[in-house]
């Protein structure tokens, strides 16, 4: 018998990528050889900024201040707003927890493009709240009359992912104006958790043009900090304020703040990052764009890209299983991401080793 609400029993809580232990021991391939290209986390580890001020912050007895006031501050100071404009979750992924419970009530609708982040819609439904779905076509590309034309009835929420996930496109200016505009009394969420990687300021300052608008960001890529579990949201203060409500009290404890503070002014991790993820994002898609059996969609403008089989006698599955044998870990778009179809694997752009490695585990498929 299960006791649990409807929405909460029939499918996967969550598929996660899978880790280079497992691999390794598997497919009895050395631990160091395993290319971990799965979960678009950072190659060169985390800031040591900050890993040195979580060091130094094992303070383990004391409350945190429950707003991560401190943080916000910080964030304030860098990105240009006041502190009661900025809330601090458990990743990105918390704050959109909040989002879809304070601005859509059950059976409300929440807008979105598939393939999307998978944790819209699994918290939109896990609440009982209903996702849209304006698909990307043939080219997975963003069908903007589309999804301007969904905006009606009970939408009360609307994501926008710049750069998007899985594809790597990069959202033009005008668009997110748009759909601004056009959502009126609803909420815009852009998720830029990506955004480093495109060598852009992203879309903060749009903050002052529109009230409805809210922008993420994470720790977990740029500044290489996906276990510490830190993300932020800046939007106007009436925004803010019914989120503050749903946050659990203390969600943000003492290593969190510490760390967060000290990324904030670690340029030179970034930088290094960025310049090498671009370097080599460049220098895979050209090896790949050599392979016949596959193709790079777009121009990818975040830390992975979207690799096509064009090949009719593979599917994602088994080139994902493949790769696996050859110790290379991505995501097979068939079971990540809704809608994407059997063609599809997200991988992420990593160092020189990993990419050489999977160039060449693709090159080895594509022979056999
Ligand atoms: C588009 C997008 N947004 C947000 C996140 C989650 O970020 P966080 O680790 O801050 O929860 C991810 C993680 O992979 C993502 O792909």
């Amino acid at each position: 018998m299960f006791l649990g609400n409807p929405e909460l029993g029939s499918k996967e809580a969550y598929v996660p990528g899978l880790t280079k232990e497992h691999v390794a021991k598997t497919f009895g391939i050395p631990l160091e050889d395993v290319a971990k290209l799965g979960s678009a986390e950072n190659p060169f580890g985390p800031s040591p900024r900050a890993d040195e001020a979580v060091k130094a912050a094992l303070n383990l007895s004391i409350y945190p201040d429950w707003t991560a006031a401190s943080l916000r501050e910080k964030i304030a100071t860098k990105y240009g707003f006041p502190p009661e404009h900025v809330i601090c979750g458990a990743g990105e992924t918390e704050i959109i927890s909040w989002i879809i419970r304070a601005f859509a009530a059950p059976g409300d609708r929440v807008l979105m493009f598939v393939p999307a982040f998978p944790i819209y819609h699994m918290t939109a439904e896990s609440e009982a709240r209903i996702p849209v779905y304006v698909g990307m076509g043939s080219e997975l590309d963003f069908q903007w009359d589309d999804y301007i034309a969904a905006i009606e009835g009970n939408v009360r929420i609307l994501f926008l992912t710049n750069p998007h996930s899985p594809t790597a496109r990069l959202i033009p200016e005008e668009r997110i104006r748009q759909v601004c505009e056009a959502a009126e009394g609803r909420l815009v969420v852009l998720d830029e958790a990506y955004i480093h990687f495109t060598q852009t300021n992203g879309g903060m300052h749009l903050l002052h043009d529109y009230p409805n608008l809210i922008v993420l960001r994470t720790f977990s890529k740029a500044f290489g900090l996906a276990g510490l579990r830190l993300g932020f949201g800046i939007a106007a203060p009436d925004i803010i304020a019914p989120m503050r409500h749903l946050k659990p009290t203390w969600n943000m404890g003492q290593l969190q703040i510490a760390g967060g503070i000290a990324a904030l002014d670690d340029d030179e991790h970034v930088n290094k990052t960025v310049d090498a993820i671009v370097e080599m994002r460049a220098y895979v898609t050209e090896k790949l764009r050599k392979l016949n059996r596959f193709s790079v969609v777009g121009e990818p403008r975040a830390n992975f890209f979207l690799l096509r089989i064009e090949d009719k006698a593979l599917d994602s599955t088994t080139v994902f299983e493949e790769l696996l044998k050859r110790g290379v870990i991505v995501k097979d778009g068939s079971v990540s991401f809704v809608d994407l179809g059997k063609r599809y694997l997200r991988i992420d752009v990593s160092l020189k080793k990993e990419m050489d490695r999977l160039v060449w585990a693709l090159s080895d498929i594509s022979n056999s």
